[in-house]
């Protein structure tokens, strides 16, 4: 199967409309010269923020992206492609039109977005629908983890440990904003945390205490800024923040790997602690933020290890995801938090700390986008129907009797 996957061409998507925009392109420079190390042919595919498709050898080094001299959208002519819908199914076919044209065909999709536009479900569903096989959680898991409240309700219905939380929708505060504020004060213990639903690296997402509910309300009108649907959950004390991540297809067995500890100094693990400080420890490199492995102890280890399995089969995901959980020191309990089915640099860092290599993360995430496509297209979604041929032979006979 290896020697097989190497003759076909792999297509590492990223950048695309998200906030995270940023972070996916280190993500995905990352995986391209990771697939290239193993001798995969190999083509960068960078969605920029407006939405157009560049594709090119170059766009594989960052220099081209931090460069400010070396824009790719200065070099559009160059770089830009369109989807050829005619000639895709069961591959992407690209093409360049003008004086220079090319055509490049992907094989398989390696998709390296962080957040909206691409982790979320909708770029998933485009190599759905042209057929072609492609790393990590499908359609409907990728979109159920892009929402923080769908996620909990899942939790919930299969009795995953979660904190109490209520949720609603813009057009729910600007009809009767009092009503949610008085659920919130009635429902939830303070402090409270608020957050956009479908939002990563801790944007918009505030710590409310105190029953202060000024700036409830402010925190409330921020997070309506960034999303039209916003959670509110009640905060975990004596807080540590736990990731684990998971590997595999249910099908086929699941790997967790050692569980990370992220120390940070202010109110909630925030963007600045995550990419900025230190070189980011969610990039795995702010070496003091990280504690691997986490300090708890061997029974409290492996009941998180089996409950991020779990949560990772209830949600339906594959290839990869990082569970992440808060848990109170103090109180030795566990909260499942978020699902990132897309964890930026794949956690390397932890992989590499759990003894995975890079490069047998890569060829282990492409190995296992191959097996799930054949096993998708073993199941049977066809269903011959006589519906059209009996309304057509209705029309007939009312026909016949006028
Ligand atoms: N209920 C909570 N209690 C205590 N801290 C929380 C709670 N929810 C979130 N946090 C803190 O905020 C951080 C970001 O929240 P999270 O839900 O993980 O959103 P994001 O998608 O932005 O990572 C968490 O890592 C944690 O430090
Ligand atoms: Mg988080």
């Amino acid at each position: 199967m290896e020697q097989e996957l190497r003759k076909k061409n792999i297509g590492v998507f990223f950048g695309s409309g998200s906030p995270e925009h940023d972070v996916s392109i280190i993500t995905a420079q990352l995986i391209i010269s990771g697939l290239k190390k193993l001798n995969y042919q190999v083509t960068p595919i960078y969605i920029t923020k407006q939405g157009r498709w560049m594709l090119g050898e170059e766009l594989g080094s960052l220099k081209l992206f931090s460069d400010p001299g070396a824009k790719v959208e200065q070099e559009k002519r160059f770089y830009e492609y369109y989807l050829d819908l005619e000639e895709s199914f069961g591959k992407m076919v690209f093409r360049r039109k003008g004086l220079m044209s090319r055509t490049i065909s992907v094989d398989l999709a390696f998709p390296a977005f962080h957040g909206s536009y691409g982790e979320d479900g909708t770029i998933q569903g485009l190599f759905e629908m042209f057929g072609i096989p492609y790393v990590g959680c499908d359609v409907p898991s990728s979109a159920i983890a892009m929402d923080k409240a769908l996620t909990k309700q899942m939790y919930q219905v299969h009795n995953i440990p979660t904190t109490k939380f209520i949720y609603f929708f813009k057009q729910d505060w600007e009809r009767d904003r009092q009503s949610i504020i008085n659920q919130i004060k009635n429902d939830l213990r303070w402090p409270v945390f608020v957050k956009p639903v479908h939002l990563g690296s801790s944007i918009g997402i505030a710590k409310v205490k105190d029953q202060d509910l000024k700036d409830l309300e402010f925190r409330l009108e921020v997070a309506l800024h960034y999303d039209n649907k916003v959670l509110v959950e009640e905060g975990v004390e004596n807080l540590m923040d736990v990731t684990c991540c998971i590997i595999g297809n249910s099908e086929t067995g699941l790997k967790a790997s050692l569980l990370q500890e992220s120390v940070f100094s202010s109110d909630l693990f925030d963007f600045e602690e995550k990419y900025l400080k230190e070189g980011g420890a969610q990039l795995g490199k702010a070496q003091n933020g990280l504690v691997i492995p986490a300090r708890l102890n061997d029974q409290v280890t492996e009941e998180i290890q089996e409950t991020a399995k779990q949560v990772y089969k209830i949600l339906g995901c594959s290839g990869i995801a990082r569970v992440d959980f808060l848990f109170d020191k103090q109180a030795q309990k566990f909260f499942s938090n978020e699902v990132n089915p897309l964890p930026g640099t794949l956690y390397n860092h932890l992989w590499k700390a759990s003894g995975v290599e890079l490069d047998q993360l890569l060829q282990e995430l492409v190995k296992l986008a191959e097996e799930k496509y054949k096993q998708k297209r073993s199941v049977n979604f066809t269903f011959e129907s006589n519906i059209l041929k009996q309304l057509n032979s209705q029309k007939l006979n009312s026909k016949k009797l006028q």
